[in-house]
């Protein structure tokens, strides 16, 4: 039965916890489990993990505190809910257009992030099918060279028909749960799923802890070195902590919206965040201790997972069952955020255009299809296709790199330096403290945050995205 927490008759959270849980399938995702690492490691270790998490408490929790603020408030897909808010201001309703920039980027990001999703499903199929064949005892694909299974991701990655077939597969699933609506089927994959996802993170942890060299991976992740914390890492570090907590997509805006009056948004966001940052060091501190144990050097990028993993896999004991543990997690993660960046568009196509929530959902899969497509080929046959390619900043980038690119670098932080602006510095006071959950000095803290802090770095972030020559 779907709860109407919201109290205006919609669908919605039956609970709080579901929303925490529903947020954090959001937030906890690829972001953490294969850009977080893969930064953290080529980075400069502590120094970055450090300022991480002063970028996460100083911008990110802000933003997302005004994030689901705004949803909460409006009670209706992101841009609606930015109109009311600014209706209720007085102020002018074009702010609304800061979330439909908000939609248009969880769409692009939907387009390729399945894709990406697709390639941990057929990483599922490789170890599900190892261990069927060969047992668990010893390590994977005992059958197959090293150089065998490191050329299993260039193979795959070039088979445009199987890399479109699985994003097909990647984005059935998660429609199936979007089209269910909030309480029947988003909320129902969060509360199955992270709960699994966190029993697996801590397992093969666990697992590094003792049978891996949690010794060398704390050395790697946490020596404290200043001096590689230069402005373009720096400004590495702040992209990710927004792409990790999925803000500046009115992902949070759209989620808010199912919250109920009883929530304190404050500390729930906080939740949220921490939880965020716990699951990317967790990461760290699961991957790499299984690759150093297999003698392998940590490599930086996609090819962290998809290429050093499996081949560690293959040179520990009890590789394959570990090795399909692993890319179910990253599946179950992949899937709770593909499931909060399909519902961003649904519940405004649903909205705008009245249609029944599945026909929404069904269009956003169409169009997400088609357009994933032109991302998965864009490894294999489309590699010589680059649409933006004439912008310096997107030279030699096919479809997947320039939607990666173009999000990461230009609409998310646009949007949520909107955002921040707009709860700063546009929206009324009194309406934003009767919903923000916060009083005293942190209130005050917070203001300062939103209306200087969050501007003024995410203004820095774009300069540099897109004159990366600047710093
Ligand atoms: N936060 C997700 C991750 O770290 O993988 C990505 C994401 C999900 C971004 C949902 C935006 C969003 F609305």
């Amino acid at each position: 039965m779907a709860l109407t927490q919201s109290g205006s008759g919609r669908d919605g959270w039956s609970s709080r916890t579901a929303f925490i849980l529903a947020a954090i399938g959001s937030a906890v995702g690829l972001g953490n489990l294969v850009r977080f690492p893969a930064e953290a490691g080529a980075n400069g270790g502590g120094a970055f993990v450090l300022f991480y998490i002063l970028c996460i408490v100083l911008i990110g929790l802000p933003v997302l505190l005004s994030e689901t603020l705004i949803g909460r408030h409006g009670q209706a897909a992101a841009p609606e809910s930015f109109r009311k808010v600014a209706e209720q201001s007085g102020k002018s309703t074009a702010w609304e257009h800061v979330a439909s920039l908000g939609v248009l980027s969880a769409f692009l990001v939907l387009a390729f992030y399945c894709v990406l999703g697709g390639w941990v499903l057929y990483y599922v199929g490789v170890f599900a099918g190892d261990l069927f064949t060969t047992g668990i005892s010893g390590g994977a694909f005992s059958d197959m060279t090293v150089a065998e299974v490191e050329g299993l991701f260039p193979a795959m990655i070039s088979n445009g028909t199987m890399t479109v077939m699985l994003n097909l597969v990647f984005l059935a699933v998660t429609v199936f749960f979007v089209s269910r609506g909030v309480s029947g089927g988003i909320e129902k994959v969060a509360v199955y799923l992270m709960p699994a996802f966190f029993v697996l993170l801590l397992g093969i942890t666990i697992y590094g802890l003792f049978g891996g060299q949690m010794g060398r991976t704390l050395a790697y992740l946490f020596t404290f070195e200043p001096e590689r914390l230069t402005g373009p890492v720096m400004l590495a570090a702040v992209g990710q902590a927004f792409f990790s907590l999925s803000l500046g997509v009115a992902g949070m805006v759209t989620y808010g919206a199912y919250v109920g009056r009883n929530v304190n948004l404050a500390g729930t966001s906080a939740i949220i965040a921490a939880a965020d940052t716990a699951v990317a060091l967790l990461a760290g501190l699961c991957i790499f201790p299984i690759v150093f144990a297999a003698g392998l050097a940590a490599d930086g990028g996609l090819g962290l997972m998809f290429t050093t993993l499996p081949h560690a896999f293959q040179e520990i004991p009890g590789g394959s069952l570990l090795g399909l543990g692993f890319f179910v997690m990253v599946g179950f993660a992949a899937l709770t955020s593909s499931v909060a960046l399909m519902e961003v568009p649904t519940a405004w196509v649903s909205e705008r255009f009245r249609f029944a929530r599945p026909v929404a959902a069904g269009i956003v899969t169409f169009s997400a299809a088609v357009l994933g497509a032109l991302s998965a080929l864009s490894m294999g046959v489309l590699s010589g296709f680059h649409p933006l390619g004439f912008l310096p900043m997107f030279e030699g980038m096919g479809v997947l790199d320039t939607l990666d690119t173009l999000t990461g670098k230009i609409t998310m932080p646009i949007g949520a330096l909107l955002t921040s602006v707009f709860i700063g510095w546009v929206a009324n006071k009194r309406l934003v403290d009767s919903e923000n959950g916060l009083d005293g000095g942190l209130h005050l803290f917070w203001r300062f945050l939103v209306c200087w802090l969050c501007p003024i770095a995410l203004t820095l972030i774009l300069i540099v995205g897109i004159f990366p020559g600047v710093l």
